[in-house]
């Protein structure tokens, strides 16, 4: 079953309590909070006091942290106390990828990594078996808004393959940036269970029927 992850980057910043509970209740499965340290990327978004006071309004919600950061490792306690129930960081980050995932777990969070448009899939293989999740970038990750890199789905085809044949069948593979109706069917074909959209679902006129757009139900 797809799984629907709305981005809080295109939320309007003055009623993010009231918008993130309208798509909750709209049938969104959790909520997608890029993190971005104007470092990493290029682009200043939104820190732990954030997800605090989210997670204090709706504490049943699932937390889908998305860190845009250089150094992941030294916020990843900070995060977790904060109320995420899901950590990424990028492989391109400079926080060591064995130590990162440890202290994911270690803080009780599920853990995946994430790559940009220009790493390889590849890159991904050798710790696919200690990852709830992988997150393929299909923008440049940084800013809300951008068109879907159709590179993406031929990544997500090969690691939902190679996960096949390590028989990690519960490997979720999330995708994110550009994503509308034509595109998650796309992702969705290849092999991706949770798909991350902003735009598409916070801008919508409806947010319920937007979503039931990318699930590609008809009649929404
Ligand atoms: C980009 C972020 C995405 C972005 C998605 O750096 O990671 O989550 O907000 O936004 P849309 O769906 O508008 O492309
Ligand atoms: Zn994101």
């Amino acid at each position: 079953m797809l799984k629907l992850s709305p981005s809080i980057l295109a939320a309007d910043f003055a009623r993010l309590g009231q918008q993130c509970e309208m798509v909750l209740q709209a049938g969104a499965d959790m909520l997608h909070i890029d993190v971005m340290d104007g470092h990493f990327v290029p682009n200043i978004s939104l820190g732990v006091p954030v997800l605090e006071s989210l997670h204090k309004a709706l504490p049943d919600a699932f937390y889908d942290v998305h860190l845009m950061i250089s150094d992941p490792l030294a916020y990843v306690e900070p995060f977790a106390r904060a109320g995420a129930s899901l950590i990424t960081f990028h492989l391109e980050s400079d926080s060591p990828v064995a130590e990162t995932l440890a202290a994911i777990r270690q803080a009780g969070c599920q853990a995946a990594v994430s790559i940009k448009p220009a790493t390889p899939p590849e890159a991904v293989l050798p710790w696919l078996d200690q990852l709830d999740m992988v997150l393929v970038m299909s923008v440049e990750p940084g800013f809300g808004g951008q068109a879907f890199m159709p590179e993406a789905v031929d990544k997500v085809r090969f690691l939902r393959t190679e996960a096949e044949k390590r028989g990690l069948h519960q490997l979720m593979i999330q995708v994110d940036g550009g994503i509308n109706p034509e595109t998650a069917a796309l992702c969705a074909q290849a092999g991706a269970d949770v798909l991350v959209a902003g735009s598409a679902v916070f801008r919508a006129a409806d947010p319920a029927a937007a979503l039931r757009l990318l699930r590609g139900q008809e009649g929404a």
